[in-house]
């Protein structure tokens, strides 16, 4: 384990703060989760296995602390809740936001953390390749529905998606984005990588450009980190390829719960609440691939993502916004 990890140090409470975080029963999602816990926010995990969201909730309720100095903060956490959500399924994606817009009051931070890495190629029901689909378009579609609540609940909303550094080898192929004619497990999680990032500079953009204020948005690498996002590679590279990655991530890079201290940075720190559209890694600013700050290049696959779930890419964001919420509201 590397031992020079930069933690988050800010002591901020999240006292009567809404958190939603995808793919929380597990890994990096898990330990923010238990984080922002001990923050006092009530966290929702967006989940689709709900055995292991309930499994997660019992050791984040046994154990709250993450950190030496949570002790600090007894009796002071927050509360937690478990909605379904497969991000593979634009229906049910659109359930868990109808959901969330019916019974939460407020939502303050939302976390787009689920992910699929070397999956074998697949479509999804709705047409879509898998990484395409699970990583970037489900968490497009969470967010469009979702950004209207964030807009009400107040200043100092955040949304976080949680990148990688792999988006260097990444390329949105607009010609083939679905990756048809030639399909690789890397190529197709390198392009969802990249997408979260492009997608995180074109929403600040559109945000800015519609004069709504008060939500931040972030995207992040954080660290090579032995999870369970390994678990295909044993399929799609060689037997024992999770292992492999896992006992390498372990030996030389860092623990789950210094993996998740960047998504806390950007979920709680101060300073960058005064900062969105931007890439972070080791809680700082990092350098993103050039394909990651081309603007036009954002605009195209906000156009075509807006096609993919068959919704004309609109001027304004307001406007997309009024159709897509159209989609839940009977
Ligand atoms: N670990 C690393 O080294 C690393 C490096 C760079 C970036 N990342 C990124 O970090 C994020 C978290 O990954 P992790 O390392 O914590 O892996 P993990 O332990 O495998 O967690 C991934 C989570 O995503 C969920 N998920 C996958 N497909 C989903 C779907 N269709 N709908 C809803 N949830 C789904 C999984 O739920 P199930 O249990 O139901 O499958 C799981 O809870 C990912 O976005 C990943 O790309 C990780």
């Amino acid at each position: 384990m590397w031992p020079f990890n930069i933690m988050c140090d800010s002591t901020a409470r999240l006292d009567g703060k809404t958190v939603v975080i995808t793919g929380a029963n597990s890994g990096i999602g898990k330990e923010t989760a238990r984080d922002l816990y001990r923050r006092g926010a009530r966290v929702i995990l967006a989940c689709r296995n709900m055995e292991k969201a309930n499994a997660a909730v019992d050791d984040i309720k046994r154990n709250p602390f993450s950190k030496v100095d949570g002790q600090q903060l007894k009796d002071k956490t927050g509360d937690l809740a478990i909605y379904q959500l497969d991000l593979s399924s634009f229906q049910s994606v659109r359930e868990c936001a109808k959901s969330l817009l019916t019974k939460e009051p407020v939502i303050h931070i939302l976390i787009n953390n689920a992910g699929i890495f070397m999956y074998p190629f697949e479509k999804t029901e709705d047409g879509n390749e898998m990484h395409l689909q699970s990583n970037h378009l489900g968490h497009f579609l969470l967010t469009l529905l979702l950004l209207p609540k964030l807009r009400l609940s107040g200043f100092g909303c955040r949304i976080i998606n949680v990148s990688s550094i792999a988006h260097w080898f990444g390329n949105i192929n607009f010609d083939d984005i679905n990756l048809e004619k030639f399909y690789g497990p890397w190529k197709a999680y390198a392009q969802s990588k990249l997408a979260n990032i492009l997608f995180t500079k074109e929403l600040a953009h559109q945000l800015a450009k519609a004069e709504i204020e008060g939500i931040n948005v972030y995207a992040l690498h954080p660290g090579l980190i032995p999870t369970e996002i390994s678990r295909h590679s044993g399929d799609t590279f060689f037997y024992g390829a999770d292992k492999l990655f896992n006992f390498f991530t372990w030996m030389f890079f860092k623990n789950v719960m210094q993996g998740a201290q960047t998504t806390i940075y950007c979920a709680v720190d101060e300073k960058v609440g005064e900062e969105t559209g931007l890439y972070y890694s080791d809680c700082s600013h990092a350098m993103t691939y050039s394909k990651a700050m081309n603007a036009d290049y954002s605009k195209k696959l906000w156009d075509t993502s807006c096609r993919l779930l068959h919704l004309e890419p609109e001027e304004s964001l307001v406007a997309l916004l009024n159709t897509i919420s159209r989609q839940i509201a009977d």
